[in-house]
């Protein structure tokens, strides 16, 4: 009897640790594992099942502290069984140190070694999934949402736990839902967003999602409503919330993730255990550093064309943690948890609810599409206007000649040196009778050291109060170009309206069109300050996040800078949003025109006030060609306007890449070719005569393509279309797009293809299916969704137009205020059935607000059965005058008999029978009227 007693106690305790062992496997592995490969409809679920959060919830009260605290132990392995999970599973319980055994166990986490540990891999020390975290008390409805306090009852190993906590959940439209954790007894920082173009305040109850929430610990899931697919799901690991440490994992539905940028990588992520840090630095791109920029967004291709993006509003620094499971942890050193997850259903949805919430883009001045040209290292106005006069004689188009650090008087914003820029004003006026622009550079450092009474800037400053204070409330003096710096504190109301006053002042000297701010991360070259930091905990946070220096302070201020609104630890990233939003203002103001500004440092919504460049690109081939998703990414993050430094900045270019480069930054959709100090020159003269011709070619079709660009911009600032596309986002079901980053979409109708390697003259480039036109001659190639082999000579960029598009091009010119008033040419593109539309937007390009205040034209194109018809939906007086000067149809399948526009027959036509290519030409039909354009076959 004995012996049965203790063999049925024995096959007890087995049963027992199977299932414990086996819950353990499923709540961390819930939802992940299974759905990144298939999509599990709910009314598939069955209980036991992994997928069945009911499920879930009824285990969970099993689950208690009293079962971790006695765990029970592998006699094989000696691994406690809660502790036994695929390694992919883990999650980091020691992101701020490597922990002991003994420490890691005192923070009550599993340690458990691997033995092929490699670095970087999965962590040795990890959460069980019965680690403490909040408890949920009852949802209560409010007239947002829901609401429930959390609290923690057993302390986390972190200093300054926050123990209580209230969520709110908010399903503000169909497709977005709003989540936030904040500390109800004593507000801690947020970020000043305010949400811009949204309909917060109503619950709406039709949603593309649901929501769980799982109370102890507590943890939530959102998954989409059509197909039951998990989403995010945070019961993967514990929600941590102390003063200087909130963190959040969930795992993803699939491992391709884009964004979180601002970094050198493709455009879809390594998940492999990759750590992401966001920081905003003064740093030239190179893999595995934190960059100018700040975007805590990401979207996921869920594997079946399907998309959905996440935004964590928190401007504190940061770091992701991407893994394998596939999940993600989001850590944040301060402010609160604000998290919006957007339903899409597909990516370019998904782009949109996003910049619902940030703002939509501006819309950039025509002019500002033009071929910008730049280095620093003009050290005089003269050398400026001979580079204006090489460029004209070497009939290169040019839109905007720019200046660097080099204009200013001892580097110092505001002024200008009196020898070699002396004459600064009257050059940008020649610049201006010329038809061209003019933009310099403005850096926020305001140069401190100049005796009191020789520069206003500064002496005005620190008697209005502007500047970002040191914590004994002293200005905080820095170091850049000009030496000691001051910082001015774009969160104080005061300094705005010192900076446009400053602004005003310069322009009324310097008529200038448009300012470039650089150095705002903002960058120092001191650590901290010239007096360094004192010690606190905003200096040295119990967890810094990997960032270059291994500081906070590394390259910029010190955390505890005071500013108007908090400290410089909480705005850090803010730093050249706010002097972006600062410097737009002021420019609406003193110009009274559509302002240009461009932007090193980003954070979400710099869309609505500048442009971006990816900073201090080097010259050669892998910068080149990470320029793509660089750019690309930029446009998911609601800065469509951008580019890369065109044959790059740092170091000498050779004239094979400058080629290869402005063919690529032809598609840039900002383009300006910009050198560094020390180099050799790289503007486009300087080269022989073949790679000018291949340079001027590239350009010249960059300007013929204008006023599709231009359009492409209204969309994006219209309704948060993208401009550079990735091809994912337009063809979202075709699994050979979803990390395509060396070929990139205008709008949803031009493919662009370039070279990215040296010595090649060919490329194969992928063509989703469809029909494809050369740009260049209409020649079709119908693709099944494969890859073509491209001839490439030095003098081709590949570019493809869609079937079914119709581009609005425009003759080119050496300037866009000249090229605004050439004949328009339209560039048809004949679906299989003969079918094709396009559409052009068009103002007089430089006056503010003309879409809010109704002061455009479009213009739509419609193509079917060999006619043209355009139909004006909205004109203004800007098309007066301009004309239809001729057409171009891709895919006329025999000799038409004659063709006719506005019923009148037309001579000048010709067509091609090998490409397929109707060209008709000397037409002279108003834009702003309707027309019509037939060919009868
Ligand atoms: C750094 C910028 O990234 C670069 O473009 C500029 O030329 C230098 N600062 C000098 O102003």
């Amino acid at each position: 009897m004995a012996s049965v007693t203790l063999s049925l106690r024995h096959a007890l305790s087995v049963l027992t640790l199977s299932l414990f062992a086996w819950f353990v496997y499923l709540r961390i592995s819930e939802h992940t594992a299974t759905l990144s490969k298939r999509t599990v409809p709910e009314s598939e679920m069955k209980f036991g099942g992994n997928q069945n959060p009911k499920n879930l919830r009824g285990r969970q009260h099993v689950l208690s502290r009293s079962a971790f605290a006695s765990p029970t132990t592998d006699p094989e392995t000696c691994v406690t069984l809660e502790c036994q999970m695929p390694p992919e599973n883990r999650f980091d319980c020691a992101r701020d140190r490597t922990l002991s055994r003994a420490e890691c166990e005192a923070r009550g986490c599993c340690y458990v070694p691997l033995s092929d540990g490699v670095s970087g891999g999965p962590p040795w020390c990890f959460y069980p999934p019965s680690y403490p975290g909040y408890k949920m008390g009852p949802l209560s409805p409010t007239p947002r949402g829901q609401t429930a306090t959390l609290t923690r009852s057993t302390p986390s190993y972190l200093p300054r736990d926050i123990s209580t906590l209230r969520l709110e959940v908010m399903a503000e439209t169909e497709g977005r839902l709003h989540v936030t954790l904040k500390d109800p007894a004593s507000p801690r920082y947020e970020v000043p967003l305010s949400v811009a173009q949204s309909n917060k305040n109503t619950a709406t109850q039709d949603t593309l999602y649901s929501t769980e929430f799982l109370p102890d610990p507590f943890g939530f899931i959102v998954r989409r409503k059509s197909n039951g697919r998990v989403l995010v799901n945070t019961t993967v690991a514990p929600l941590l919330f102390a003063d200087q440490y909130l963190q959040l994992s969930t795992s993803l539905p699939s491992a391709l993730v884009s964004g979180l940028g601002e970094h050198y990588t493709p455009l879809t992520l390594d998940i492999n255990w990759t750590r992401i840090s966001l920081w905003n630095r003064d740093m030239a791109p190179h893999s595995d550093a934190n960059l100018y920029g700040s975007h805590p967004f990401y979207l996921v291709q869920e594997g079946d064309g399907l998309a959905h993006g996440v935004f964590l509003l928190n401007s504190n620094a940061m770091e992701v943690a991407l893994q394998p499971t596939p999940a993600l942890t989001w850590v944040a050193i301060g402010g609160v948890l604000d998290l919006y997850v957007f339903l899409g259903p597909d990516p370019q949805s998904v782009v949109q609810q996003y910049h619902q919430v940030i703002g939509y883009p501006m819309m950039p001045p025509y002019w500002s599409l033009g071929f910008h040209l730049c280095r620093w290292g003009y050290p005089t106005t003269n050398a400026t206007r001979a580079v204006v006069q090489r460029m004209h004689a070497a009939n290169f188009p040019l839109d905007v000649q720019w200046n660097d650090l080099d204009y200013a008087d001892k580097r110092r914003v505001f002024t200008f040196d009196p020898q070699r820029f002396g004459d600064l004003p009257a050059m940008v006026k020649e610049f201006h009778q010329e038809g061209l622009k003019y933009i310099l550079i403005l850096d926020p450092g305001i140069s401190s050291a100049s005796p009191p009474g020789s520069y206003r800037p500064f002496d005005e400053g620190l008697q209005r109060g502007v500047f970002i204070k040191n914590a004994t409330g002293q200005p905080l003096i820095g170091k850049v170009w000009p030496g000691p710096t001051a910082f001015p504190d774009f969160t104080n109301p005061e300094t705005r309206s010192w900076w446009e006053d400053n602004i005003r002042d310069f322009h009324s000297k310097v008529p200038f069109d448009g300012l470039w701010i650089d150095m705002n991360e903002p960058a120092s070259f001191v650590q901290g300050s010239v007096d360094g930091c004192p010690d606190s905990d905003l200096e040295s946070p119990p967890f810094v996040p990997g960032v270059i220096g291994g500081s906070l302070s590394s390259g910029t201020l010190c955390m505890s800078g005071q500013q108007n609104l908090s400290s410089h630890y909480n705005l850090h990233n803010l730093y050249g949003l706010m002097e972006a939003s600062a410097t737009h203002s002021a420019l609406v103001k003193v110009r009274g025109s559509r302002p240009f500004v461009l932007s090193r440092s980003s954070f979400p919504g710099l869309g609505r006030f500048s442009g971006h460049w990816t900073g201090d690109v080097r010259s050669d081939w892998e910068q080149l060609r990470y320029s793509i998703p660089g750019i690309l990414l930029f446009g998911l993050y609601g800065v469509p306007l951008v580019g890369a430094d065109v044959c790059g900045f740092g170091g000498d270019t050779t004239e094979e890449l400058c080629v290869r480069w402005t063919q690529l930054g032809a598609f840039y959709p900002f383009m300006r070719n910009h050198n560094d100090k020390p180099n050799m020159p790289q503007e486009p003269y300087v080269f022989g005569q073949q790679a000018q011709a291949a340079m001027r070619s590239a350009v010249t079709l960059r300007y013929s393509l204008l006023p599709l660009l231009y359009t492409l911009f209204h969309h994006a600032h219209t309704s948060a279309s993208t401009v550079a596309r990735p091809l994912f986002l337009e063809f979202p079901s075709d699994p050979n797009c979803q990390t395509i980053d060396r070929q990139f979409l205008w709008g949803s109708s031009l493919l662009v293809s370039p070279v990215l390697e040296q010595g090649a003259v060919e490329l194969a480039a992928y063509f989703p299916p469809g029909i494809w036109y050369s740009l260049h001659d209409g020649q079709p190639f119908y693709s099944r969704g494969q890859y073509l082999l491209l001839p490439a000579p030095l003098d081709t960029i590949n570019v493809h137009v869609r079937e079914g598009h119709v581009i609005p091009q425009q003759e080119p010119a050496p300037t866009t205020s000249a090229s605004r008033s050439k004949p328009f040419l339209l560039t048809v593109a004949l679906s299989e059935g003969g079918w094709a539309r396009g559409e052009l937007f068009w103002d007089d390009g430089d006056s503010l607000d003309t879409f809010e205040k109704g002061d455009y034209s479009y213009v739509i194109f419609i193509v079917g059965q060999a006619e043209l018809v355009s139909q004006p939906i909205k004109i203004n007086g800007a098309l007066d005058g301009l004309l239809l000067g001729g057409v171009r149809v891709f895919g006329v399948p025999t000799p038409p008999r004659d063709v006719r526009a506005n019923g009148e027959k037309v001579k000048d036509f010709s067509y091609r029978s090998d490409t397929k290519v109707l060209t008709v030409s000397g037409l002279t039909l108003p834009m702003a009227e309707a027309f019509t354009v037939q060919w009868t076959l």
